[in-house]
């Protein structure tokens, strides 16, 4: 029996983490190629304007297999752009789910729409079981998020929202390029928008991206944040938008910025090998701890043509019931210790669940007497909240992201939880009244809100 590093055993790196662990936990990858093509951006003043994000968004469009890709500032902008792409106006009800980043759900409000929020399964994702209980005559689309790289179960998702009528967005912004069933996320909805910022798997700076293959609700998310590009050079086919060229629809100027255009652009060559090396890396991690009790990792099954993408934000969930009730906050504090510090990353918890926030409370964004969440809407939405239980009680913990596949420090790395799982039973007298369930995004340990 080892001691645990918590109750004073030896940990792992004793003097800070190996420069090969290092490497493994350095992202994004930035090379003299990123350099230059930022500094051609910066040396000719190139910040302002398209015609690098136009190249960009060609690439992306082709890269992906969509007809469609239109650039944004951020993520947040991109999925407020899907939305008003497929006409999400006053009255109307979108499906969400609550543990995800608040983007993927406020964009809504600004349109006048309600959210409804839907319960996720034991893979952080949407649960298509509790999804046609979310429906109603006001329903226009389902936002499907791959959080944390999961792809949703998109035939299921698709089959509902054709029976009933419904637009679907998926939200990429933790899976670009992963694959369900083969198939690219982000082109299997009608549309989809991701971020693609400088934590996100694939990042370049602060950037967003729409996708799709509907050229309407193409041309109306360009119109909608890019009034330079909203005239008869880019809109085509929707009549509609003529008598509003030149000016930004909704009074968004969301164009990118060419330096993170640029580096995108040199991001995007190597990606797919990058994600690669990560699934490797990540696939070998958890495959150290297949089996043991109290944890199961948030990981598809690669036979079936889905995959990870890149394993952002990599998490596992949490079982306390099978390590006799050892609260989350205190395993992941001795697999700290185990490791010696917390320079990979670990954490207790995803995004808190949305709904819990005064946001989707009672906050009035435009005055109107009446919360926004159901300002225009037929039923309180917010009743609906009862029905999150999994999404309220799930627990998850990030794992280190290891970008690079060095099987040796894998298996070390992983070993450290391992031992404190099989050594659990040494923690048990050390836990305070206080157990914590973990719930903020990178849920600091012994955060307390
Ligand atoms: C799931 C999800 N959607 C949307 C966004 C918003 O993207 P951005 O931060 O680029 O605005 C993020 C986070 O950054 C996210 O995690």
């Amino acid at each position: 029996m080892k001691k645990l590093a918590i109750l004073g055993g030896e940990p792992l790196f004793k003097n800070g983490l190996p420069d090969e662990v290092k490497e493994m936990n350095k992202w994004p990858i930035i090379t003299k190629e990123d350099e230059d093509a930022a500094l051609e951006v910066i040396r000719n003043n190139w910040f302002s304007f398209t015609k690098i994000t136009e190249q960009f968004e060609k690439e992306f469009a082709e890269w992906i297999g969509v007809k469609h890709a239109v650039a944004y500032g951020n993520g947040t902008m991109s999925l407020a752009a899907a939305m008003f792409g497929i006409g999400l106006s006053k009255g109307d009800e979108i499906i969400c789910t609550t543990k995800t980043y608040w983007a993927s759900a406020t964009p809504a409000t600004l349109f006048g729409a309600s959210v409804v929020f839907c319960d996720i399964d034991e893979n952080l994702s949407i649960d298509p079981d509790k999804l046609e209980a979310c429906i109603s005559p006001k329903t226009k689309a389902i936002m499907a998020v791959h959080y944390v790289g999961y792809p949703c179960d998109m035939d299921r998702i698709m089959e509902i929202a054709r029976k009933h009528n419904l637009y679907v967005i998926e939200d990429v912004s933790h899976a670009q390029g992963g694959l369900y069933k083969g198939k690219r996320l982000g082109t299997i909805g009608d549309v989809a928008a991701m971020s693609l910022m400088s934590t996100k798997s694939f990042a370049a700076g602060e950037l967003g991206i729409v996708i799709t293959n509907n050229t309407k609700i193409y041309e109306r998310a360009l119109a909608y944040g890019h009034y330079d590009r909203n005239n008869a050079n880019y809109i085509k086919e929707s009549e509609d938008l003529k008598p509003y060229y030149h000016m930004a629809l909704g009074s968004v100027k969301g164009r990118a910025n060419q330096l993170c255009s640029a580096i995108a652009r040199v991001q995007l060559k190597y990606y797919d090998e990058r994600c690669k090396e990560i699934r490797k890396a990540m696939n070998c991690f958890w495959d150290c701890l297949e089996g043991l009790p109290g944890i199961k990792a948030v990981r598809v099954d690669e036979s079936t043509g889905s995959n990870m993408a890149g394993f952002y934000c990599a998490q596992g969930i949490y079982y306390p019931e099978q390590l006799h009730g050892l609260s989350l906050n205190t395993f992941i504090k001795a697999v700290i210790a185990e490791l010696g510090n917390n320079d990979l990353w670990l954490s207790t918890g995803a995004n808190f669940p949305l709904h819990t926030h005064n946001y989707f409370k009672t906050f009035d964004f435009n005055g109107s007497g009446t919360p926004s969440r159901i300002a225009n809407a037929d039923r309180d939405v917010r009743e609906l909240d009862k029905n999150l239980a999994v999404s309220e009680t799930i627990q998850c913990f990030g794992v280190p992201w290891l970008k690079k596949y060095d099987k040796e420090w894998i298996e070390k790395i992983a070993g450290c939880f391992r031992t404190v799982i099989e050594n659990h039973e040494q923690l048990l007298e050390l836990e305070d009244e206080k157990k914590k369930k973990g719930g903020r995004w990178h849920g600091f340990v012994d955060q307390e809100d």
